[in-house]
């Protein structure tokens, strides 16, 4: 039978306890990735005990109270606290979700914070976003017309515009994206959910005119076609859109044309 293993440094160990020694009655336990480049070796498990009397209700502002109070070396993104920009999506007790709209009271037991699946790791929680950044790139996610410019603007009817309601609204947090397992195994050359809805965004609106190089360009058995319509992104996506609805319309619209 073939063994894998995992590449050196890949399994987390257990680290180090973070007590709370104030005599809290309200604790609970958030075990947090940790992994620094610097110091190398392998990435560990802190656990830290908070007192949820004096702390937020959602997961941000546990980790928030955790870097104020208990160890300002704990590193992650966030900034709108609203779930507007995207930035504090992380692995929430096994799931994909944004840490600032995650309600801690959701959270049965022990936390477990962890970055985003299957993208390399540049400290604690925070991922490389790179390569989803490029993809996103590369689908040109720009209006494009080779008609002038009207003297206002670009007019559109109300039922055209309706068509953007469930796309314009992903903030670009790739919770859906990083939760696709045909993301994990073929990310390289598979553009991922969130990479194409913003696509078919583009596709949808009345007002672009390069509809047909967009589909072209989509017509790959990677880009688009690894789809395998697991779903995993619809499940996940913390803005309640439907990245594989987005994706079946996109595959439809290139059947279409052949
Ligand atoms: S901090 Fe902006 S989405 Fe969470």
């Amino acid at each position: 039978m073939v063994k894998f293993a995992l590449p050196a440094g890949s399994n987390p160990v257990k680290g180090k306890l973070h007590k709370n020694e104030t005599g809290a009655t309200n604790i609970r336990n958030f075990h947090i990735y940790r992994y620094d480049p610097d110091t190398g070796g392998s990435p560990q498990i802190d656990t830290f005990e908070v007192d949820l009397d004096i702390c937020g209700p959602m997961v941000l502002d546990a980790l928030i109270m955790i870097k104020d109070k208990m160890d300002s070396t704990l590193t992650f993104r966030r900034s709108c606290r609203e779930g507007v920009c995207g930035s504090c999506s992380f692995n929430v007790d096994g799931t994909n979700t944004l840490a600032c709209t995650k309600p801690i009271a959701e959270i049965k037991g022990d936390v477990k914070i962890y970055p985003l699946p299957h993208l390399p790791v540049i400290k604690d929680l925070v991922c490389d976003l790179s390569h989803p950044y490029a993809q996103y790139s590369a689908i040109e996610p720009w209006l494009k017309a080779d008609t002038p410019p009207p003297e206002r603007e670009r007019l559109q009817s109300e039922e055209d515009r309706a068509k953007l309601d469930g796309l314009w609204e992903c903030i670009l947090c790739f919770c859906c994206q990083t939760s696709c397992m045909s993301y994990w195994w073929s990310g390289d050359r598979f553009y991922g959910s969130a990479v194409l809805l913003q696509a078919d965004r583009w596709v949808q609106d009345s007002r672009d005119e390069a509809k047909g190089e967009r589909l072209t360009e989509l017509n790959d058995s990677y880009k688009l076609f690894r789809c395998h319509t697991i779903m995993n992104c619809t499940a996940s996506c913390p803005k309640g859109l439907n990245p594989a609805k987005a994706i079946g319309h996109l595959k439809n619209q290139v059947a279409r044309r052949e």
